[in-house]
């Protein structure tokens, strides 16, 4: 029960790896706030049963979120943990091929919908004195990733937003910490759903040195640990949870390196 009286906000609760997390925070002991646009949140919330609530929110709307942390305090009294999760892919293209329509429409949620949610859920941990936050940010954040310059690039700025607010309230018991996964089967990377785990020795996903798909409870258990007494002193840091992809190139086993023998 490693959050034991704690209360915790989740938006994108309504699936993947928002989902995951109401489910294991709440089997670890905390009351949870299921936040979402989807309206799934309200399922997630009937599984559970009353140490949770859901909250209808678009993350890129000021007032959601503000009502969202207020709907938290009155009905749990406060606010101890806040996952800011909720986001999408947006369109993969090259550059020159993206529309300004599809940067402003991914950055209102991945981006602003995060400054929005620490906004205010620093306000709220202000007044009692402390509380964890973690971000859901992306690999395609810290590495490269051909055609996703626009969803890159707001997931890179949400790590810099983490670290800055880390360094806002440190003093103030704050701690603010972000995950960034790899490539996760959820909702989100509908392709091989059905076979999210390839057999030993197929090579479904190049790159990433486990050799698989990551699945959401994989996230959830970072974010529990983040989120935790645990974790009491990390802040600031960006954890990937990616099977080792931002380690570097894993491509070339050294039977296919193309070096000579010494
Ligand atoms: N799946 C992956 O491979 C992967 C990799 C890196 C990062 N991520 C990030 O992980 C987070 C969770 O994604 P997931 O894979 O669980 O996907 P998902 O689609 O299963 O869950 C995302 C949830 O966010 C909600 N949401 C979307 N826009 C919202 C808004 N404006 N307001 C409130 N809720 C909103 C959706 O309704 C959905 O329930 C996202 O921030 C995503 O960018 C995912």
């Amino acid at each position: 029960m490693r959050l034991q009286n704690k209360v915790a906000v989740i938006t994108g609760a309504g699936s993947g790896m928002g989902k995951a997390m109401a489910d294991m925070f709440a089997a670890e002991g905390a009351r949870v706030i299921c936040a979402d646009i989807s309206g799934q949140e309200k399922e997630v919330v009937a599984k559970i049963g009353d140490a949770a609530r859901a909250v209808h929110v678009d993350v890129a709307c000021e007032a959601d979120v503000q009502n969202m942390i207020a709907v938290a305090e009155k009905a749990f009294g406060r606010v101890d943990i806040l996952c800011n999760n909720a986001g999408f892919g947006g369109g993969m293209a090259p550059i020159h091929e993206q529309t300004t329509e599809n940067w402003d429409r991914v950055h209102s949620v991945n981006l602003k919908g995060v400054f929005f949610g620490i906004k205010y859920g620093v306000i709220s941990m202000l007044k009692t004195g402390g509380g964890a936050i973690v971000n859901t940010t992306s690999a395609s954040g810290v590495v490269g990733w051909k055609h996703h310059g626009i969803y890159g690039a707001a997931k890179a700025a949400v790590n810099q937003l983490t670290k800055i607010a880390a360094l806002d309230y440190a003093d103030s018991r704050i701690r603010v910490n972000a995950i960034a996964p790899g490539t996760i089967w959820t909702g989100l990377v509908p392709a091989s759903r059905e076979n999210p785990i390839p057999p030993p020795g197929t090579r479904r996903l190049p790159g990433i040195p486990i050799d698989r798909w990551g699945v959401a409870r994989e996230i959830a258990a970072a974010a529990l640990f983040l989120a935790s007494e645990e974790a009491s002193y990390i802040t600031g840091t960006i954890l990937p949870v990616d099977g080792g992809y931002c380690i570097g190139f894993s491509g070339m086993g050294a039977e296919h390196s193309g070096m000579p023998d010494a």
